[in-house]
């Protein structure tokens, strides 16, 4: 199979639905990509408040009635990490923990804003302590970003929060560690190996545009403002997807020429129904990148999308 085969099946199978990767045409891809179902859950919120544990339940069956193979857990595990005291995001966490565990899947989680612990100080000064240390101590993992290799693609999996203070008080950024790294790793990766780049803040949302240039929040509250770094590196990689969350808005764009699909929330409007008109739910996504191969080995592929809305309680 090569890169243009692939890309002749993404259209021939979801034309209507994903712009294809400009950057995998021509290119031959590996010969063990598998087919992958990915789950991607995002935004979860988790409270005490509005039936939420209920709601997080029911999402939990759902997804483990689909068997993905993999779950990306797209950020904002907790509510109200920016505002909230600690205590109060210590329970949420705990709630959160009942949720993640009932999920029979592997997961592998972003950090979000909202999972950040106590990150301010009483003036609204960036805090002098770490904030993240919740999130890397529930997760058993050392750093907020990482990449992994599974069924043939590279994972790469950002930070993409950087605590500013103030009145608005972080903004989507890739810091200068993480550039740092990423070169590193690109160095370690085959150029070949399609990449999934996940971020919690989108390299590219219509939130933005649905407000005009004079109304809504700061540039910086709703996508990552210095992106076009981590593309400028990436650009001669197949990057065959980004998954973003954030905006609990399901959306699917195109940036560049590489699809980008922004998931709707867990907790829709933070559990107070829909979010405009994303349900709170999650998003299925199917990659098929060799659904057949004869004598002469040809193969099409696809990638399928969809959002699945939680069921409503029965009580
Ligand atoms: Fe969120």
């Amino acid at each position: 199979m090569n890169r243009r085969e692939f890309i002749a099946g993404l259209g021939a199978f979801f034309a209507s639905q994903l712009i294809l990767p400009k950057v995998l045409a021509g290119v031959v891809l590996p010969k063990d990509l598998r087919p992958l179902r990915l789950g991607f859950l995002t935004d979860c919120h988790a409270m005490a408040e509005h039936d939420a544990p209920g709601a997080l339940a029911r999402t939990a069956d759902l997804m483990n009635s689909l068997k993905p193979d993999l779950i990306i857990g797209g950020g904002d595990f907790v509510h109200g990490g920016f505002y909230d005291p600690g205590k109060t995001i210590d329970r949420r966490w705990l709630i959160a923990d009942r949720f993640l565990r009932s999920l029979r899947q592997r997961m592998e989680p972003l950090i979000g804003n909202h999972d950040f612990y106590e990150p301010l100080q009483r003036d609204g000064t960036p805090s002098p302590h770490d904030p993240r240390w919740r999130w890397r101590r529930y997760f058993g993992l050392e750093r907020t970003y990482r990449s992994f290799s599974f069924r043939g693609y590279r994972f790469l999996m950002l930070d993409s929060v950087k605590v500013v203070g103030g009145a608005s008080p972080y903004r989507g950024w890739i810091d200068a560690a993480q550039l740092l790294w990423l070169d590193r790793e690109l160095a370690t990766i085959p150029v070949d190996q399609p990449i999934i780049l996940c971020t919690h803040i989108p390299f590219r949302t219509s939130v933005m545009e649905n407000f005009g240039s004079m109304m809504g929040p700061a540039p910086g509250r709703v996508r990552v403002l210095n992106s076009h770094a981590v593309l400028e590196k990436l650009k001669n990689r197949p990057l065959a997807l980004i998954l973003q969350g954030h905006v609990h808005t399901n959306e699917r764009l195109d940036l560049a020429g590489i699809p980008c699909i922004t998931g709707g929330a867990v907790c829709g409007k933070w559990w107070r129904g829909p979010n405009g008109t994303t349900a709170p739910g999650f998003g299925l996504i199917e990659i098929h990148p060799a659904a057949s191969s004869g004598p002469s080995n040809s193969s099409v592929g696809g990638v399928g999308w969809s959002y699945l809305e939680t069921p409503a309680s029965v009580s």
